[in-house]
């Protein structure tokens, strides 16, 4: 897919808020600093559209973008940033789960998990409630430039084995690097797909 244009719509703290429903919607969460405003600006070839910070907790609102005049890329606060007060968290944790179940043209939530780590027990825990809640969703493993192909495989690897534990299947998913555009073309696709459909 040829990326025309990207622009920026609107910020929310509210669901309701969010604009025209009409139109196909793709959202990113995952665990502050994991890489969720770094991808958007990579899909979109913008690297000013989102807000990116090396401090966790640098999103805290959901960002609308207009890609292509089409369809939106939404970028969404992270989780599980010890740093952030209590009461931020779980602000930004109902705003959140709010939209995801509320939001009627969503078509998919990439849940952005760091290839670095060892599965996490909070990334473990949203995808059970993304998938309890029967919201569509995919798996991105991202910063997968700061390791080995092979370290990659098999931590994507051990991931899987841990969420088959609880899933019958791997759902759909993707490495990506917003350094060097591994996965955009992958994802860029898969969106692609979607909207047609
Ligand atoms: P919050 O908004 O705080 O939830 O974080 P976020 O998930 O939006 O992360 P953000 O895109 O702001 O990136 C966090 C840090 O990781 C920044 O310093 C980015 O430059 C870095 N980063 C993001 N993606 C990649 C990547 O693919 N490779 C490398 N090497 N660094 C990345
Ligand atoms: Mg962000």
């Amino acid at each position: 897919m040829i990326i025309k244009t990207a622009e920026f719509i609107c910020s929310n703290t509210d669901f309701k808020k969010c604009p025209n429903t009409e139109i196909s919607e793709f959202a990113f969460i995952g665990r502050s600093n994991v890489g969720k405003s770094s991808l958007i600006n990579m899909l979109s070839k913008n690297k000013k559209l989102a807000k990116i910070s090396a401090k966790p907790g640098k999103t805290q609102l959901i960002n609308h973008f207009l890609i292509n005049k089409e369809w939106y890329l939404v970028d969404l606060p992270g989780y599980g940033w010890a740093k952030v007060s209590k009461t931020k968290k779980e602000k930004w944790g109902d705003m959140t789960k709010d939209y995801l179940l509320y939001r009627p043209n969503l078509d998919c939530v990439f849940v952005l998990v760091d290839s670095r780590l060892e599965p996490q027990r909070i990334d473990l825990d949203f995808i059970s409630w993304i998938g309890q809640n029967g919201i569509p969703f995919a798996i991105i493993f991202t910063k997968c430039d700061k390791l080995s192909k092979s370290k990659v495989q098999s931590s994507v690897a051990l991931f899987k084995r841990t969420l088959l534990k609880d899933w019958e299947e791997m759902p759909q998913y993707f490495v990506s690097s917003s350094a060097d555009g591994t996965g955009g073309k992958e994802i860029l696709q898969f969106i692609e797909e979607v909207v047609n459909s």
